[in-house]
């Protein structure tokens, strides 16, 4: 394999090392996969519009917004994703060293592949969300929450997209089921009756939503609750300090409803077209939803982050934060810790560049004005 110069280049290594049945999983979508190719095709129908004669010897790539009173290295974080044992043994210890390494942020999922106590270990400072799906029995995202708070997470970041898991062709063809040895580290230990049962063989089964057994875990107390509201966002804050934050808004209406709520920040998100196919493309998403929010709280926002110029053209819509998904596995497939170091280092360089090139020596100076929604498809 020659170098690793970018994020497509380690798609493709990592491509080459991994089962057919884990490369799909990670690669795949909902359905027909329209939406993944979307979220990455948006970035294009925006132009950069690039000033120049600006003196640009120093640029800081460092975010406009403290998070969580912590200055990171750049306004770009690794978004939460199950399983990282999948990708290498050292699993989520590694990401969060990789985080912690290169002052990156970082979420972790609840089915995270080490619990999240080990995984915050690791990443220290930089591990800052707790991903949260609630459960039916709320007992067992009530104690999630608690563990969280106690190991000193700053925040909870509710995924809302998944009241039913999205109907992905390739894990059920596959029969997708977790490698012997690797295993929902948050429920080891026969900790919460009836551990997530990562197996595909129940959704083969599936007689649509509203039966339940629609989902990862057939007939166990631990399923998502698809009776979840906005009103549920008062009980989550009532049993916790932390600050709460919503995954997967993409509407201007949930956006003001998440506010009125009292969510702390909101984050933009399709769950990289893993769930609903054929919905809007965050990024074309996120102009709408910074307008309804108005400032009142941060939002960040994922899906199809693949270049520094993409960093760049999600911060001049609006957003104060982005994360990337997919390219967090691939890194840690390829090299483990250092793999997504290289991730990490490899787009903020090309973020730095994109800056320079564009005439912008602080993050602060990214606007609207650099965009112009674009030529080829208008
Ligand atoms: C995810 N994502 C996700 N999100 C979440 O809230 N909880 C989870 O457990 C997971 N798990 C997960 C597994 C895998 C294999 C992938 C690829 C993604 C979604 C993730 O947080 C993020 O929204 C998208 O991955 C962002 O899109 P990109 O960067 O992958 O295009």
């Amino acid at each position: 394999m020659a170098a690793i110069l970018n994020i497509d280049d380690l798609e493709r290594a990592s491509q080459l090392s991994v089962d057919k049945m884990t490369w799909d999983f990670w690669a795949g979508g909902a359905n027909d996969v329209q939406t993944v190719a979307e979220n990455k095709a948006a970035f294009s129908d925006y132009r950069i519009r690039p000033r120049y004669m600006r003196d640009v010897t120093a640029v800081g790539t460092k975010p406009k917004v403290d998070l969580f009173g912590q200055k990171f290295a750049i306004p770009c974080g690794l978004a939460p994703s199950s399983m990282h044992k999948l990708a290498h043994p050292d699993g989520e210890i590694a990401t969060g060293r990789a985080a912690k390494a290169k002052n990156w942020p970082m979420a972790i999922s609840s089915y995270s592949s080490v619990s999240l106590e080990d995984a915050k270990e690791a990443g220290g400072d930089s591990l800052l969300f707790f991903q949260l799906y609630v459960f039916k029995n709320r007992e067992t995202s009530t104690d999630l929450v608690r563990r969280a708070e106690k190991a000193g997470f700053k925040a909870v970041l509710l995924t809302i997209d998944s009241p039913y898991l999205g109907l992905r062709f390739s894990e059920r063809r596959n029969k997708f089921t977790l490698p012997r040895g690797i295993e929902p580290g948050n429920f080891t230990n026969g900790r919460y009756a009836g551990p997530i049962d990562f197996s595909v063989e129940a959704k083969s089964k599936s007689k649509g939503p509203g039966t339940n057994d629609d989902l990862l875990q057939e007939a166990k107390p631990n399923v998502i609750d698809p009776a979840l509201t906005w009103n549920d966002i008062k009980w989550l804050k009532s049993i916790t300090t932390m600050e709460v934050w919503v995954k997967g808004v993409m509407t201007a209406e949930d956006a003001e409803l998440a506010v009125q709520a009292g969510v702390d920040g909101i984050w933009v998100s399709n769950h990289g077209g893993r769930q609903l196919d054929g919905c809007l493309p965050t990024l074309h998403a996120l102009p709408e939803v910074v307008a309804a929010v108005r400032g009142k709280v941060p939002v960040h926002m994922d899906g199809g982050i693949r270049r520094g110029a993409d960093i760049f053209r999600a911060l001049a819509l609006g957003a104060d934060f982005v994360w990337i998904g997919r390219p967090v596995l691939w890194g840690l497939r390829y090299d483990g810790q250092k793999g997504v170091e290289l991730a990490e280092q490899i787009l903020e360089d090309e973020f730095k560049l994109a800056m320079a090139l564009s005439g912008t020596v602080s993050v602060d100076q990214i606007a609207r004005a650099h965009l112009s929604k674009n030529i080829r498809g208008n």
